[in-house]
């Protein structure tokens, strides 16, 4: 098993910190450090930084250097135990004048527990608010404790008071099957929570984030979409509660800014993946890892000729602190433009699972790609134009889909081990 996992990033060069000094808001974190936050720690390289913690760590085998709190899956009694830490992840010492009060609404999901991770071992006091619908407190149990870390129990739909300077709104279902779980729960969350995270930056004065989607420009006649294209949805599809509900929040969201003067920043996602996604949320890069680890079929819906692009959860965090930080008030796009047709994704996935079944010893079964119906509305062609990002945050994706497959693979390989999935 490797200690020699080498993460190279679109030009060849070796990825070892993420984030980037940008704005006056420095966001460098190793990239080692971040992943003791979700891969095992014979995946990652060595932690260079020469800290008293780690030095500690590596005398004492007995204390955890993956700083995610282990589970012990005891399948005779159908049981699970957890463990707590013995110490916290180090995070930087930041003077007063620049350590931020930030709110990650939704902080306990998938972009969230990430963008919490960044933020917290930046040395910011962050404080998530989440209902746990689609998240779990154990995405960000390795900060519970933490005096920079707070977690708060609350649905947005209900108003909610805290000094902060800065919001990152993203409680809302991502997924399908989560947001049409409860279509009209998804656009109230949608709608009321936005009103009420916006009330709260008014009121505050904080800045406000707002994790829009790529879902706002439906099934696009415009190829790749820019964000001045208004874009193609149907209002009363099965799909409508989740694309209509950010419309109505990015409405909202610049009906305070002009209104009000709320200081607005709005950030259209684009398809994002990663380690701690859900894996049973009908997701394409989640259902091919685990249907291929499994041995099971690949389900392409639709005859694979659709195309998307996917980008990875460390370019994104870059993307969300830029502009956070920035001076940027429209919309910004911010995805990964390589795209694939999904029967070629299937390929590229099946690759990496039996590539990293071999390095870590096991001989791979060859599964099968299957093709069946494709459900309702969903989009032929998506794929960002990141001209914008590219232009005022001086941001561009960096992770090759091929590097970013195989750490997610990696961590959802580790979970299926130890019998989480
Ligand atoms: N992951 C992607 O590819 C993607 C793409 C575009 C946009 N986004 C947006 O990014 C944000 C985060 O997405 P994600 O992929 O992490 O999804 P996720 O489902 O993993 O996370 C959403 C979080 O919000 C919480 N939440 C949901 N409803 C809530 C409510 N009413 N009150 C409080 N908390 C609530 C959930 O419990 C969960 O922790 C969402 O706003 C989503 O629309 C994600």
């Amino acid at each position: 098993m490797s200690s020699t996992v080498r993460t190279l990033d679109k030009n060849g060069k070796d990825i070892n910190i993420v984030g980037f000094q940008r704005f006056g808001f420095d966001c460098e974190v190793s990239l080692d450090v971040l992943r003791l936050l979700y891969l095992r720690k014979h995946y990652v390289k060595t932690v260079t930084s020469s800290s008293e913690s780690v030095k500690d760590d590596e005398q004492d085998e007995s204390s955890a250097t993956a700083y995610f709190s282990k589970s012990i899956y005891h399948a005779d009694t159908q049981s699970i135990s957890y463990t707590t830490l013995s110490r916290f992840p180090p995070v930087k010492l930041l003077p007063p004048s620049k350590r931020k009060r930030i709110l990650v609404t939704g902080g306990a999901g998938f972009v969230g527990s990430h963008l919490v991770d960044r933020l917290m071992v930046l040395g910011h006091e962050v404080t998530v608010l989440d209902n746990f619908f689609t998240g779990s407190k154990t995405t960000v149990s390795h900060w519970v404790g933490h005096p920079n870390f707070e977690m708060v129990r609350h649905d947005v739909v209900e108003p909610f008071m805290i000094e902060c300077d800065q919001i990152y709104h993203l409680a809302c279902p991502a997924s399908p099957p989560h947001y049409q779980y409860n279509a009209v729960k998804t656009i109230k969350t949608s709608f009321m929570g936005t009103l009420n995270m916006l009330g709260l930056a008014k009121r505050t004065k904080a800045r406000f984030l707002i994790s829009s989607t790529s879902e706002v420009y439906g099934d696009p006649e415009v190829h790749p979409q820019p964000e001045d294209y208004w874009g193609h949805v149907n209002p009363i599809g099965p799909r409508a509660c989740y694309d209509e509900g950010k419309r109505v929040a990015e409405t909202l969201t610049y009906g305070f800014h002009r209104q009000d003067g709320v200081d607005v920043r709005v950030a259209r996602i684009f398809n994002t993946y990663g380690p701690r996604m859900n894996p049973f949320d009908g997701r394409v890069v989640s259902n091919f890892i685990v249907q291929a680890l499994r041995g099971e079929d690949m389900t392409v819906y639709g005859d694979g000729k659709q195309t998307r692009s996917f980008q990875y959860i460390h370019d994104l965090i870059d993307g969300l602190i830029a502009l956070m930080n920035s001076g940027e008030t429209r919309p910004v796009n911010i995805g990964n433009g390589d795209e694939f047709t999904i029967g070629e994704f299937a390929e590229l996935v099946r690759e990496i699972v039996e590539k990293v079944q071999r390095e870590d010893g096991v001989e791979p079964k060859r599964v099968n790609i299957v093709y069946k119906p494709m459900p309702t509305d969903d989009p032929q062609k998506r794929r960002p134009d990141t001209t914008r990002a590219k232009e005022v945050l001086e941001w561009q994706p960096r992770w090759t889909v091929r590097m970013g497959l195989e750490e997610m693979v990696r961590y959802y390989k580790a979970k299926m081990e130890e019998g989480s999935i």
